[in-house]
């Protein structure tokens, strides 16, 4: 099959920084399926991967996770799927992703493809669904049957993952959600999405919420880096509230700063399911198979901005550029690879 790989951390913009290539179409055995890939998704993870790569790689590194394609063969444990279906999943961190024709996908962490929706519409859903949902209500522990009107502070809204967390707060918690964007068209698609509210992470936070009516808030959703919000999050957060984190930090932070108010503080990493292989890896396919009812019942919509046209090296190297410039709203898709 051909695949588009990664041998080590170029910048974008080279001309070499992805190498089409060719190599053995994997057979599925066990629980795993086959998918014939017809569209992905990026997500900042996937550029990350790539500039994360240390030494030159002898060999080729297969990155991409959010995919949308049919079910070409299945594997002899298969039991949710048969070959003609379509389907979506984020995949696995460990294992060569969707920049191919084909992917091997653990059953457990795959659903159905909402109906409704393109190939390239449906592949910008599964792996913020899965981080989204995971951060509100198995992190934060947002009740879902609130009777109050909680505060959910969303830093960082208007990309992927927040996108998706303000229409799940929105239509599953009675947040009062606080979003926040810098430009008015982020600022708009956050309150399309449903955010109550929108304030500005370059501006006074502190000043912005106090004049909303939130000297505080219970829950803080932190969708960007750790180490600019650490002291601000430590000051908005309410005493005994939770914040999650979702993105890695290499600095050494104060955790002291949060000891005063017993703040929970929660990492969310939507592979550590698949990563470490727990119980809990199934939820993963069952959210995405609710999804895909949510979708058709119109109460989740997705989130696609941009197409990138069908996956080459260069149009990866462009989707990688694009989303280092840390200016997404919502999500970009590509098409699979055009057969020679
Ligand atoms: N742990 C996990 O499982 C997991 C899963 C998914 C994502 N993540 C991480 O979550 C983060 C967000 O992912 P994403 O897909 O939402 O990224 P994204 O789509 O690239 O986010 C783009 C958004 O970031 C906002 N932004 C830019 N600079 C900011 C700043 N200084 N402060 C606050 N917001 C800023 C921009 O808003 P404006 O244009 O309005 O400024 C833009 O809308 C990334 O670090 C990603 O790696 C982790």
């Amino acid at each position: 099959m051909e695949a588009i790989a990664v041998f080590e951390a170029l910048p974008a913009s080279d001309p070499n920084c992805f190498k089409e290539i060719k190599v053995e179409t994997p057979v599925p055995t066990g629980q795993d399926i086959l998918v014939r890939i017809d569209a992905i998704s990026i997500n900042p993870v996937d550029s990350k991967e790539r500039l994360g790569i240390v030494e030159r790689l002898d060999e080729p590194l297969i990155l991409g996770w959010d995919t949308c394609g049919e079910v070409i063969a299945i594997g002899a444990d298969v039991k949710r799927f048969k070959p003609g279906d379509m389907v979506i999943s984020a995949g696995e961190i460990t294992r060569p992703g969707c920049y191919a024709q084909y992917q091997l996908l653990d059953e457990r962490i795959v659903g159905h493809k909402p109906e409704s929706l393109t190939c390239e519409e449906a592949a910008t859903l599964p792996l913020t669904t899965l981080v989204a949902w995971e951060a509100l209500f198995d992190r934060l522990e947002i009740s879902r049957n609130d009777t109050e009107r909680p505060a959910l502070l969303i830093i960082g809204a208007a990309g992927g993952l927040g996108s998706m967390a303000i229409q799940f707060a929105r239509q599953f918690s009675n947040c009062t959600i606080i979003a926040t964007a810098s430009r008015p068209e982020s600022q708009k698609w956050c309150t399309d999405l449903g955010a109550h509210h929108v304030v500005d992470h370059f501006g006074d936070l502190a000043a912005q919420l106090k004049a909303i009516g939130h000297e505080t808030v219970p829950y803080i959703l932190n969708c960007s880096d750790n180490l600019p919000y650490w002291q601000i999050m430590s000051e908005l957060v309410a005493p005994e509230g939770a914040i999650c984190l979702v993105a890695s930090t290499k600095a050494k932070l104060d955790l002291d700063l949060y000891m005063a108010k017993s703040v929970r503080i929660n990492y969310e990493l939507m592979f550590t399911r698949s990563l470490f292989g727990t119980d809990k890896m199934p939820l993963q396919g069952a959210l995405l198979d609710k999804l895909s009812d949510m979708i058709s019942q119109g109460t989740i919509r997705h989130v696609m901005t941009e197409n990138f046209g069908p996956m080459t090296a260069g149009t990866l190297a462009k989707a990688h550029a694009h989303i280092e410039k840390g200016r997404m709203l919502g999500k970009m898709a590509l098409s699979g690879i055009q057969p020679a």
